[in-house]
């Protein structure tokens, strides 16, 4: 059974209040998008399994502990782009592999426009990154693709998550773990004014994590 993980982490709760801020430029907030994702990358994979392999230390031959599992890193497009750096300052060797999602902004279902994972899976843990999990439908469509695909061991990382899509993504896909910085409150309606923001964004969130990373809001 997947478990659901919210960082209570310091720092990770200090970096959000200031994602948070209207006012952070785009240089600062990719500064930290790829901040709290490193964190985040260090708490998803404390249960990495490890093997023994030696070790020539200047003094000693010993025996260390090697990661056992090769990862692979699946930002989904565009801001999910923001989190690879990130969490590659943790996991140098890990693979990257795009998975290109818009939601379409009527009925907010994932669109896929961009996928060129291999024939078959190269790696035994999938780390999905995304800042933002709003209904839950781009991170649970790239599940049924890595599926698809053949990836047995799948987590996600997200920085701000709805309590909306954490039960879609939970019951879709009750293997899979999922680790957010915080679980916001709601999602924003239908509007009914014209000054009324879209449907389908996270309250209180941040905004829209891709136009902020990269200024196109
Ligand atoms: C945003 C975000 C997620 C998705 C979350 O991407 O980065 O991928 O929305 O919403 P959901 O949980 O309701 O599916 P968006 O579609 O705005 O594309 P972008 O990253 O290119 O800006
Ligand atoms: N995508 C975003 O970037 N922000 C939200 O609040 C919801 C979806």
């Amino acid at each position: 059974m997947g478990k659901v993980v919210q960082s209570d982490h310091p720092l990770i709760q200090h970096k959000i209040t200031l994602l948070r801020d209207k006012d952070t430029e785009p240089k600062k907030f990719r500064a930290l998008v790829r901040e709290v994702s490193t964190l985040l990358a260090y708490e998803a994979t404390l249960d990495v399994p490890l093997v023994d392999v030696p070790v020539e230390t200047p003094l000693a031959t010993t025996t260390g502990k090697e990661m056992a599992e090769r990862i692979g890193l699946v930002p989904i497009l565009r801001a999910g782009l923001g989190m690879v750096e990130g969490v590659w300052d943790l996991l140098p060797a890990a693979e990257v592999w795009h998975i290109g999602l818009y939601r379409d902004h009527k009925t907010l279902q994932p669109v896929e426009y961009y996928n060129k994972l291999p024939s078959y899976p190269t790696v035994q843990l999938c780390l999905i990154v995304d800042p933002m999990l709003a209904t839950g439908g781009s991170v649970e469509a790239t599940i049924d693709i890595l599926k698809r695909w053949g990836a047995k061991r799948i987590k996600v990382l997200s920085i701000i998550a709805a309590p909306e899509g954490i039960a879609r993504v939970t019951s879709a896909h009750p293997d899979v773990d999922i680790h957010v910085g915080v679980i916001d409150d709601h999602l924003t309606p239908e509007p009914i004014g014209p000054d009324d923001p879209p449907a389908g964004y996270i309250v209180p969130g941040l905004g829209d994590a891709g136009d902020r990373q990269f200024g196109t809001g």
